[in-house]
C-alpha cells in the first residue's frame, strides 16, 4: 500500500515559476508514488486576510488552474478545498484543547510573520493557532508524509508534538507524520531579489510567451558587465539562475565561456533563455488555458475532490470521537 501524503497551499493567486520549481513540480512528481491529498488551505488565508476576504475566491481559481494545468492530476490525487471539508475545523477545535499556548508562542514563524506583516493586526487567536489547524489538516487523513519546504519545518514539528500528545491522552489513533523534504531552489526575480509576488519581479506560470520574453529581456545580469565588450560572470548573473533550470547543459557549456570571453551579448543570451522557457512551459500553459475556458471546471473539481476527502475524514473523525469517549 502506498504511503499517504497530505499537503496544502494558501491561495495567494496565480503562481510564479518559483512556486512551481519549489513546490508544485514536486507534488506532480510524487503523484504516482504516494496516495496524495492536495488541498487549498483557504481557512489558513483567513489568518492574515480576515479583514478583506474579497480576493480569496479568485485566488483559489487562479492557483487551482495552475495546479492542474501544470500537471496535478485529479484522477491520481485527491485535490480539494479545506473549507469544503468541515472536519478540518472540528479536529482543529479538539486539538486546540490539548495544545499548550507556549508551543505556539515559541514557534519561530509566529513572531517572524507578525514582524514581516506589521501592517496587519496579527495578534489574533486564529493566527497564533495556525499550526494547530495545520496539524488537523495533516492528521485528519492519517498522513505518513508531508511534502514541505524548510520554512514549514517548525510547523510540522508542532504537528508531531500535538500528535504525540493526542495519542498519549486518548490512545494511538494517529501516525506521527514525517516531512518529505524537497530541496527548494530559491529563484531570483527579475531584479535580483527573491522572486515574490509582492516585489513585482515574478514570471508567472500563466504569463504568455511574449510576456515571458519581455520580462526575461528586462532581467538583471552581471552588474559588472556594463558594455558588450566587458567579460561577464554567469555565477553572479541574475538571469543565469534561470538558465540553470531551463537551458540544456550542452548549451550552457557554450554560454559560460562565451560570457566570460565577451563573445556573447546579454540580449542574445537572454533570448536563448526565454526561448527555452517558453518551449518548456508551452504545453502546460495550453492546458491551463483550456481549463480556464471551462467556467465550471475549478468548482466542480474541488467539489468532487472534497467529497472524496470527506469519505476518509469522516471515518477518522468517528475514531477520534470514540477515542474521546464522546
Ligand atoms: N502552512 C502552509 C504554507 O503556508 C500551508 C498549509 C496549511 C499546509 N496546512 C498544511 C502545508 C498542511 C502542508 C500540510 O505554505
Ligand atoms: Fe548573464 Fe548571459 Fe549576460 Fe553572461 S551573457 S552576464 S550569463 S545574461
Amino acid at each position: 500500500m502506498k504511503q499517504r501524503v497530505v499537503s496544502g497551499m494558501r491561495p495567494t493567486g496565480k503562481l510564479h515559476i518559483g512556486h512551481y520549481h519549489g513546490v508544485l513540480e514536486n507534488w506532480v512528481r510524487i503523484q504516482n508514488d504516494f496516495d496524495c491529498f492536495f488541498f487549498v488551505a483557504d481557512w489558513h488565508s483567513l489568518t492574515t486576510e480576515y479583514a478583506d476576504t474579497s480576493g480569496i475566491k479568485e485566488s483559489i481559481r487562479e492557483m487551482v488552474l495552475d495546479w492542474v494545468g501544470f500537471g496535478l492530476d485529479p484522477a491520481k490525487s485527491v485535490v480539494f478545498r479545506q473549507s469544503l471539508v468541515p472536519h478540518h475545523s472540528e479536529l482543529n477545535l479538539i486539538l486546540s484543547m490539548i495544545t499548550p499556548v507556549s508551543w505556539l508562542e515559541r514557534c519561530p514563524t509566529y513572531k517572524e510573520m507578525q514582524d514581516n506583516l506589521s501592517a496587519k493586526d496579527l495578534s489574533t487567536f486564529g493566527f497564533l493557532g495556525y499550526p494547530v489547524l495545520m496539524a488537523a489538516d495533516i492528521i485528519l487523513y492519517k498522513a505518513g508524509r508531508v511534502p514541505v519546504g524548510h520554512d514549514q519545518l517548525p510547523h510540522l514539528e508542532v504537528t508531531r508534538e500535538i500528535t504525540r500528545r493526542f495519542n498519549y491522552l486518548y490512545g494511538n489513533v494517529f501516525p506521527e507524520p514525517e516531512a518529505l523534504l524537497t530541496q527548494t531552489p530559491k529563484l531570483l526575480g527579475l531584479d535580483g531579489r527573491k522572486m515574490s509576488k509582492s516585489y513585482g519581479n515574478s514570471i508567472y506560470l500563466s504569463d504568455t510567451a511574449e510576456e515571458t520574453t519581455k520580462k526575461v529581456l528586462s532581467m538583471m545580469t552581471d552588474p559588472a558587465r556594463v558594455r558588450r565588450s566587458d567579460p561577464g560572470e554567469p555565477d553572479v548573473c541574475v538571469a543565469f539562475n534561470l538558465h540553470r533550470i531551463y537551458v540544456p547543459q550542452e548549451k550552457l557549456d557554450e554560454i559560460i565561456p562565451a560570457c566570460r570571453g565577451a563573445a556573447i551579448g546579454c540580449v542574445e543570451c537572454k533570448k536563448i533563455l526565454a526561448d527555452c522557457m517558453n518551449e518548456r512551459l508551452a504545453p502546460f500553459r495550453a492546458k491551463r488555458e483550456e481549463l480556464a475556458a471551462r467556467p465550471q471546471f475549478v468548482d466542480d473539481m474541488l467539489a468532487d475532490g472534497s467529497n472524496r476527502a470527506s469519505l476518509i475524514s469522516d471515518t477518522v473523525m468517528a475514531e477520534v470521537r470514540a477515542a474521546l469517549k464522546f
